[in-house]
């Protein structure tokens, strides 16, 4: 999704429920635009992954309710401080950050209702919709520099596995280096960049993007295995609920890693990973350059296999993992 909504959009749609009709007259009085117009701004909805149901001479209705970002919801739930900020719906929140340095300061916290370019690993594109998806970045600063931030998304990694277990979801895993599963299949990713002096002080934007509820159109852009909070629970907690729970786990984590590293997670994520114990093939691009088993990770992160000619460590970068057929 590139295009940007018109602006009206996100404010129409917040005058909706899933329970009453609400008229296109009176949607075009509060706004002092016309029907048509009106008409014309919700026509748009479905682009952002809204389902609106239209009943002539009744009006407009949610066909799920949205439960909206809220920023002072969030500060209300969390035990840690650190300003938050929603957007309604905006290109990409690790962009934005890095774009706009001056406005968000260590431990601070950009949502987006939606973004139009979110960016995931490796170049690809991360999908969200209105009212669909968690997505957002943190701002975190270290005194030191980027040589020892390695093993950080792991670290994040297990921050987010704390949040949703949590929250109730105790079967999420993770995935080297920094991917969150349910059975298996993708529920979350974090994408981290970094700013200032590579010899340190150093600015970390943490982007962390959850899958909430996915159309049928995104699971079939989405070239890999995924799932969203919506199919592992009846009733999901609310958005602005899991992530002030997560912020609270990732201030947690990211004060420990300060000053010990990643070594200070090292038996947890293990006891995290997925794919534990079980056998996997390093990929680059789609080439297989080894194979073994996963016999954990190292105190700076990597991956640590044993293979038939000894113990291969493989640190992240252009590599990824699958598992072994
Ligand atoms: C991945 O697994 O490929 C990483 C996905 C990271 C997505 C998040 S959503 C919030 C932040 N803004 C972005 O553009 N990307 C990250």
């Amino acid at each position: 999704m590139n295009s940007s909504p018109k602006p009206l959009l996100l404010d129409i749609l917040k005058k909706l429920n899933a329970t009453q009709f609400v008229s296109g007259e009176d949607l075009a009085e509060m706004f002092q635009i016309s029907r048509a117009n009106i008409s014309l701004t919700l026509q748009q909805a479905k682009t952002f992954g809204v389902d609106i149901q239209r009943i002539h001479g009744k009006g407009y209705r949610l066909a799920t309710s949205i439960d909206w970002l809220d920023a002072s919801q969030i500060q209300s739930l969390r035990q840690e401080t650190g300003s938050v900020t929603v957007l309604p719906v905006i290109d990409s929140t690790n962009t934005w950050m890095l774009q706009h340095p001056d406005d968000f300061e260590h431990g601070s916290c950009l949502l987006a209702e939606c973004q139009t370019q979110g960016r995931g690993r490796r170049g690809r594109q991360w999908t969200s919709s209105i009212g669909g998806s968690l997505t957002f970045s943190l701002r975190w600063d270290f005194p030191f520099g980027i040589a020892r931030l390695s093993g950080l998304s792991l670290a994040t990694g297990v921050a987010i596995a704390r949040a949703l277990h949590r929250v109730g979801l105790t079967s999420a895993q993770l995935k080297w280096p920094n991917d969150i599963l349910i059975h298996n299949k993708k529920l979350a990713g974090m994408l981290i960049e970094t700013q200032g002096d590579a010899l340190g002080p150093i600015q970390t934007i943490i982007g962390i993007g959850i899958n909430v509820h996915l159309t049928a159109e995104q699971r079939e852009e989405i070239a890999q295995s995924v799932t969203d909070l919506s199919e592992h629970f009846t009733h999901p907690p609310s958005r602005n609920a899991i992530l002030a729970i997560l912020l609270d786990e990732l201030h947690s984590v990211l004060k420990v890693f300060t000053e010990k590293g990643f070594a200070a997670f090292q038996s947890e994520w293990e006891s995290l990973h997925a794919w534990q114990n079980q056998p996997v093939s390093i990929m680059q691009n789609t080439t297989t350059i080894l194979q073994g088993i996963v016999t954990g990770v190292n105190a700076d992160g990597a991956l640590v296999l044993r293979t038939p000619h000894g113990e291969e460590i493989v640190h992240a970068g252009d590599v990824s993992l699958r598992r072994a057929s």
